[in-house]
């Protein structure tokens, strides 16, 4: 009888129980779906009112055109300051007599430190950005950019919040080895693409992550024209389009039909289009990486690409990067802050030519074509060819300083261009492929 009356109840419990759990459960998934879609929808609302302000967006400053040029200059954290110094004074040699003229003004700008952004819990502390936006270009060194699980709260990038802050949204990387025919020139999408919203993903639930990628017409358009305009205004009329559009079709998808309405402005300008594994495969192909010229890609493809392409040239240590936007322009290294070489008491052994090739870059920018002309050649010299100081990141080579000097005094050759050419001449004639 008794086990009778528990079969019963066990029966009763099994048709009843599950169906309640199955309820519960279906319960808990509608309000973190509906929590999600708030998200979702507020993410939407501030992508569509930057597609309102892009539509407005002015055409592009001449900075050779100003009374005064404001240059900030925001030395960051870990190797940061120290290799940002060394920068600063080849900058500097190079401006002295505009500098003194009173028409180029340096400006010291400080709070992009881990420590500071973490106090207040903000990717740019806002004081620093208002005194950014009263700068036309800027000098920045590496920021640490934490990540899940590091002791420093997950704060967004500084990097990636002032691109988007200052609407920087071409990164302009170029590579080159003589003896090996590359002549690479990246345009990187820099303010949409996985990074738009890359700190405002959804835990929807414990056990579902979503992140979102971003495309705008007008934002895919811009970076595309900036492409194939420097593939015309250089002659090198050749541009590589990277998508990974058979996967993600729908962003990269927009880019790639973009790309086919923008290359009928340009009809000198050979194009081709390229999925993202196999040109990261083609750029060391001896057989085929020599024809590149001039790659447009969406911004994450961007990142991983140029260091591969920098380690080719010799490492992310010796290739800088232009984040260019019509109003304002920020020039920095295209690798991270070190903090352990810093901890290890080497940072005065950082390697700062990346952030030198960002004064070249600069330089070009701002329409000193002569000097960031000069400074390129002087960096191959020094770093590629003549090799009198080199750096190995510790006390058995160059200090940033002393390679920064070394520059200076290479500039400053009356048969700098003759040395640079003959240099230049002998490695393409070793070019093996
Ligand atoms: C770069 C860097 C940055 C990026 C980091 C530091 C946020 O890797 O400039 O390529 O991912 O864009
Ligand atoms: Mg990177």
């Amino acid at each position: 009888m008794i086990i009778k009356l528990c079969l019963l109840f066990c029966n009763y419990h099994y048709l009843y129980y599950p169906n309640t759990v199955f309820q519960l459960i279906e319960m808990v998934d509608e309000k973190a779906i509906q929590v999600a879609q708030e998200k979702y929808g507020e993410l939407l609302r501030q992508q569509l009112k930057r597609v309102e302000e892009l539509k407005k967006e002015g055409d592009w400053v001449d900075y050779s055109k100003l009374d005064k040029l404001v240059i900030g200059v925001c030395g960051g954290d870990g190797i940061g300051p120290y290799i940002c110094a060394s920068a600063q004074k080849v900058m500097e040699f190079l401006l002295a007599e505009k500098i003194k003229a009173g028409k180029v003004e340096i400006r010291q700008i400080d709070g992009l430190t881990i420590e500071k952004r973490v106090e207040v819990m903000k990717a740019i502390p806002d004081d620093t950005l208002v005194e950014l936006k009263k700068c036309h270009v800027i000098l920045k060194g590496p920021t640490t950019t934490p990540k899940k699980g590091d002791p420093w709260p997950n704060i967004e990038s500084a990097n990636v919040a002032m691109r988007k802050q200052l609407d920087l949204f071409a990164n302009v990387r170029p590579v080159s080895v003589p003896e090996l025919g590359i002549n690479w020139t990246f345009y990187r999408e820099n303010t949409e693409g996985s990074y738009a919203v890359g700190s405002n993903g959804i835990n929807v639930t414990d056990d579902l992550a979503i992140d979102f990628c971003v495309a705008t017409t007008q934002g895919t358009e811009r970076i595309i024209r900036a492409g194939f305009e420097y593939a015309k205004k250089t002659g090198e009329n050749y541009v590589s389009l990277v998508t990974k559009a058979n996967i993600i079709k729908t962003t990269d998808g927009k880019f790639l039909s973009i790309a086919e309405e923008v290359a009928k402005d340009y009809p000198e300008v050979r194009w081709d289009d390229w999925f993202i594994d196999i040109a990261t495969a083609k750029l060391i192909d001896p057989a085929r990486r020599s024809s590149f010229r001039v790659f447009v890609l969406p911004n994450l493809y961007g990142d991983i690409i140029t260091d591969e392409a920098a380690q080719i040239q010799g490492g992310v240590g010796t290739a800088g990067s232009a984040n260019l936007g019509k109003r304002y322009a920020m020039f920095e290294a295209i690798h991270g802050s070190a903090p352990r070489m810093v901890t290890e008491g080497r940072a005065q052994y950082a390697d700062p030519c990346s952030m030198i090739k960002a004064v070249a870059m600069m330089m070009n920018h701002i329409g000193e074509t002569e000097k960031g002309k000069k400074l390129d050649m002087a960096l191959d010299v020094c770093v590629q060819f003549e090799k009198k100081l080199v750096m190995t990141g510790r006390d058995t080579g160059a200090t940033g300083d002393e390679f920064a000097q070394y520059v200076m005094d290479t500039i400053k050759r009356s048969d700098l261009e003759n040395v640079w050419q003959s240099y230049v001449d002998k490695a393409k004639a070793s070019v093996k492929q």
